[in-house]
């Protein structure tokens, strides 16, 4: 893996604390796939269920997830109404002690925490992949959307290697594993379906049938191109949301149930506790060999001399 190593990256990530809440990461090196969409729409489909969700926004520039709730504050006062509400912030500091710091002070008593990462490479996405438990990585169904995950022939559509992201993501998923770290659980969303582009989307398909077995990535069904998931982001609302406010009676809501198979796909009760016990457990080497260390200090100290092998 280029960039920093994975070694440094979980070290950094292991000096966390202790939290219960389940982190949710939604990465993709590629631009405009629909991280923060994804993002949000989840928040708010587990904030509606009864979790205490933190949204964490790693786009200290677009802050798309944050204005998308910042939003819905300010529907939820406009209209004097009580909405299912994430906590919510930006991280404006982009290092791993100020998100580890960010996670203890806001999501402490939180059940899932869900972050979004830029469109891009940084060491602060590596650091925030590194520490969930879920990557989510949406995808628009398209070879060019693909490519920073796996490269296929043009004639077989056979895999022939992979790409930057998703070595990225499995490099810290062998560090998280070495570490005795449960492995990432790693999701693939095709975004952005368009049922009508039948034959691309079975070559796509057909393509991505190789990755569960070469990536170990999951992959999701997917959630097609739809004007609900994007059209009241000034409302911070989601649809689901409008079937319960007063005074909506009558208007058209999208009916979808895709969001609701998408959450079941994440599987989201599955790894709550878990996590902290296992990190807890990492870190015990690390707490045996400084007690180990000391002793040994104790005792050189004791005998006021330290011997050189010739
Ligand atoms: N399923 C969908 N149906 C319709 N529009 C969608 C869907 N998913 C995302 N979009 C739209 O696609 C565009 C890109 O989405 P979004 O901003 O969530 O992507 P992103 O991956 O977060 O981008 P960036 O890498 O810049 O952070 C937006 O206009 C969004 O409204
Ligand atoms: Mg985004």
């Amino acid at each position: 893996m280029d960039g920093e190593h994975p070694s440094v990256v979980l070290a950094d990530v292991c000096r966390r604390p202790d939290i219960r809440a389940q982190i949710l990461v939604f990465a993709n090196e590629k631009g405009g796939v629909g991280k923060s969409t994804l993002a949000f729409h989840t928040c708010i489909a587990l904030a509606r269920a009864g979790h205490k969700v933190l949204a964490i926004d790693l786009d200290r520039r677009q802050r798309s997830l944050d204005r998308a709730l910042q939003n819905r504050e300010a529907t939820a006062r406009s209209l004097g109404v009580s909405l299912p509400m994430p906590k919510h912030v930006v991280l404006e500091h982009q290092s791993g002690a100020m998100l580890g710091q960010e996670i203890t002070r806001i999501g402490a008593d939180c059940d899932t925490i869900i972050i979004d990462s830029p469109g891009h490479d940084s060491p602060i996405a590596r650091r925030a992949i590194a520490m969930a438990s879920k990557v989510i990585t949406p995808v628009n169904p398209t070879f060019i959307d693909i490519d920073s995950i796996a490269h296929f022939s043009a004639a077989s559509l056979k895999l022939t290697s992979i790409g930057s992201f998703a070595q990225t993501v499995m490099d810290l998923r062998e560090e998280r594993v070495s570490r005795g770290l449960p492995a990432t659980d790693w999701l693939l969303v095709k975004n952005r379906v368009r049922r009508s582009e039948k034959l691309q989307l079975e070559r796509f398909d057909k393509a991505i049938a190789q990755l569960p077995k070469a990536l170990d990535i999951r992959i999701s069904s997917g959630l097609t191109e739809r004007v609900g998931y994007r059209e009241l982001f000034l409302f911070g609302l989601t649809h689901a949301d409008c079937t319960t406010l007063p005074g909506m009676a009558g208007v058209k809501v999208s009916r979808s149930t895709e969001m609701e198979r998408l959450m079941d796909e994440i599987g989201l009760d599955r790894m709550l506790d878990t996590e902290a016990k296992m990190l807890r457990q990492a870190r015990e080497p690390a707490r045996r060999m400084a007690g180990h260390r000391q002793a040994l200090r104790n005792h050189l100290g004791a005998t006021k001399r330290v011997t050189t092998p010739a």
